[in-house]
């Protein structure tokens, strides 16, 4: 196997995976759908179905007594005909019987208050009786389909999230501190800074997780609840599949995540799945943001999906293939959209294309949820079409899967780091947008068709060339020498105002801002001034700066009050009393740069700024071209052949440039040299 090729999600499967979501236990009455569900999945190009998901009243619909017949036909029905099962475990909804009878698996609210039976994803995850249940059927599940011919992966629940505040999960809290704290109070009052507002602790028993009506103004605390929350979810997963890893130690499990969903770091659970796989559903067409800045904002996702195990091939476990039904507004997929935003998935090394759901419930609340199979019930409609479409593309990309994307650049999104800043009060409340201002430097890249990992400040940096973390307010011990250490060996670094200021319970560094930045940075940040929303000051490019920038550029929100120690001045501030002040710098470091830019600005001002910075390291492009506006090309490899996407996320054609080389177009065989238009949301697949 070549080096730069992962093997496929399922060894046996050497093709991207299409299909989703399929809950024939809602269709039991009418079996004759069943054998429709299957004609039209080959019709459309599916191969791989996710079944199980929050069907546990089937499988056992009183306690201890267990129906498999429903899932055993399909099963079969799948494996006569060519198409795999991603069997789901049925943790993330209950039956009715266990919430009457054992009400500990219910979960306690943070204001105290246990929830009712109803809707899903709102278990407890330390109650031991919950644990139990799910081992039960998990293991009933294993046993039952582990020599399955339609069996390839394994769905763990479905879309973890949430806290519980019961008496078990505080105990439970309890235990993960003293722990974290060496059985040391002091050490936790210490980190917690406890003496302010005589907040104390004497005893552990005292501690109890934030309220509304109680403990939310411990930002240190906040940080503890939400890694403890991470870390009892990630064990809960583990029980989970404990009988799977055990019954069926070859198949491979995954759990779906939400992108950057703020309840847990996805970073602690990777190492524990053997494929990440997420759920993307851009709202198209709401209007906020432009449809192509949504396509690279979901880009940063997919980037985030395919960096937390280090490149490999992850799962678009879920994707809408029309609506979807809980947005504000549930528009339709304009023609040609469906097809593009698949492929960008791919593009950025997803190595699936599944979707939530294959046919539409005819009750419940997610009927009007876009579905492959609509309530008409067959395969004359448009989105129908469109899947089809999908299916066919992605049966002429045997040769992408597996394949990596090679990137130079890295740009860091830290779950901890997010908490941090959230559950900071001040300096500007609303404004923080930290997770906005990473896809901001993030989109310059998507833009250039750049490929780009996004990354937690505790991954290995030594890969990139490039190294860019705004706003890195909060560090981990080692973090600043593991920067350093990249700098001074070569690489450049880019860091932001509001750096360096907090260690990992949420203290704040003394000594002076960045902190254990500073001397890397060679600056003092004295203070942070801010603005009122629309207010600006402007930032002037320093006559002959050694980047060459030029021009002046609008600064919003934050502007940081700096002062050059050994870095040289490349821009500054043009009014308010800190007129002159530096606004941008960069510090040689050992071998290379590491640039800070004080103040928040407008995107012209970072399309420039890393435009030198990309032509300096000669960082490469997937195209020796221009993209127009809204037009992303993107590139996977298996290090000597080389598939490129160019995908246009625009209702306008667009034309692009490729310049000398000859390309064939994989989806229909076309010869692509010179300049070429792409439709309105179209999409080509390029290799040379
Ligand atoms: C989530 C869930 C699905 C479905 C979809 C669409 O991603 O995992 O079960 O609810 O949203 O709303
Ligand atoms: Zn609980």
């Amino acid at each position: 196997m070549n080096k730069l090729r992962y093997p496929p999600i399922a060894p046996a499967v050497p093709h991207l995976l299409h299909g989703g979501d399929y809950n024939p236990e809602q269709w039991r009455k009418t079996p004759a759908i069943w054998d429709e569900d299957i004609r039209l999945m080959k019709l459309s190009g599916c191969n791989a179905m996710s079944v199980g998901i929050f069907a546990w009243a089937a499988p056992e619909p009183n306690e201890g007594e267990f129906d498999f017949s429903w899932l055993d036909t399909i099963m079969d029905k799948f494996a006569d005909n060519g198409i795999y099962a991603v069997l789901a475990t049925p943790s993330a909804a209950r039956p009715a019987w266990m919430s009457r009878k054992y009400p500990e698996v219910l979960r306690v609210d943070a204001n105290r208050i246990r929830i009712l039976h109803g809707i899903r994803h709102n278990h407890c995850y330390t109650s031991p009786v919950y644990r139990e249940k799910c081992r039960i059927i998990n293991a009933k599940l294993a046993e039952r389909y582990k020599n399955h011919p339609a069996l390839i992966l394994w769905h763990v629940s479905n879309e973890y999230s949430g806290e519980c505040h019961c008496e078990l999960c505080q105990e439970a809290f309890r235990d993960w501190l003293r722990q974290r704290y060496d059985q040391d109070l002091e050490k936790l009052n210490h980190a917690w800074w406890t003496a302010f507002w005589s907040h104390t602790f004497s005893d552990w028993s005292q501690i109890e997780s934030p309220a509304p009506h109680g403990e939310r103004h411990l930002p240190a605390m906040v940080l503890d609840w939400k890694r403890f929350v991470t870390d009892q979810t990630l064990d809960f997963f583990k029980h989970e599949i404990q009988p799977l890893r055990e019954l069926t130690p070859r198949v491979p499990v995954t759990t779906n995540f939400m992108g950057t969903y703020p309840g847990l770091n996805y970073w602690k659970f990777a190492e524990f799945l053997d494929v990440i796989s997420w759920d993307s559903y851009p709202p198209w067409g709401t209007m906020e943001i432009s449809d192509w800045e949504l396509a690279s904002r979901h880009s940063f996702l997919h980037d985030i999906n395919r960096s937390l195990k280090n490149g490999k091939p992850f799962m678009l476990m879920e994707s809408t293939p029309s609506v979807t039904n809980g947005m504000h507004v549930a528009r339709l997929k304009r023609p040609g959209l469906h097809l593009t935003a698949s492929l960008l998935a791919i593009a950025h090394g997803s190595d699936t294309v599944q979707y939530f759901q294959w046919r539409k419930s005819r009750g419940g609340w997610e009927k009007f949820h876009g579905a492959v199979v609509d309530h008409c019930g067959n395969e004359h409609t448009r989105v129908f079409r469109d899947v089809a479409e999908v299916g066919n593309a992605l049966k002429k990309l045997d040769m992408v899967v597996g394949m990596q994307v090679p990137a130079e650049v890295a740009i860091i999104y830290d779950w901890e780091n997010r908490w941090a800043i959230d559950s900071a009060s001040g300096p500007r409340q609303e404004q923080k947008h930290y997770e906005e201002t990473c896809i901001r430097h993030h989109r310059v890249f998507w833009k250039s068709g750049i490929p780009t990992d996004v990354i937690s400040m505790d991954c290995d940096f030594s890969k990139y060339k490039f190294l860019i973390a705004p706003m890195l307010y909060m560090l981990r011990p080692g973090v600043a020498e593991r920067i350093a250490a990249f700098v001074k060996n070569g690489g450049t670094f880019v860091t932001t105002y509001w750096s360096g200021i907090v260690d990992e319970t949420d203290l704040c560094f003394l000594g002076g801002f960045p902190g254990p930045l500073r001397e890397l940075l060679g600056i003092w940040s004295e203070e942070l001034d801010v603005l009122n929303d629309g207010e600006t000051r402007s930032v002037l490019a320093a006559g002959q700066n050694s980047l060459n920038l030029t021009g002046d550029y609008k600064a919003h929100i934050f502007c940081d009050l700096i002062h050059a120690e050994t870095a040289e001045v490349l821009a500054t501030y043009e009014d308010d009393f800190y007129a002159g002040f530096p606004a941008l710098t960069r510090n040689r470091y050992g071998k290379e740069w590491a640039f800070y830019i004080a103040s928040r600005n407008e995107d012209a001002f970072l399309d420039l700024f890393y435009s030198k910075i990309i032509s300096e390291l000669a960082i490469k492009k997937t195209l020796d071209a221009v993209l127009p506006e809204g037009v992303t090309a993107q590139v996977r490899t298996d290090g000597e052949q080389k598939v490129v996407f160019v995908l246009n996320f625009t209702q306008e054609p667009k034309t692009i440039g490729v310049g000398s080389p000859v390309f064939q177009n994989i989806l229909n065989d076309d010869t692509i040299t010179g300049t070429f238009e792409l439709p309105p949301w179209g999409c080509v697949v390029l290799k040379e």
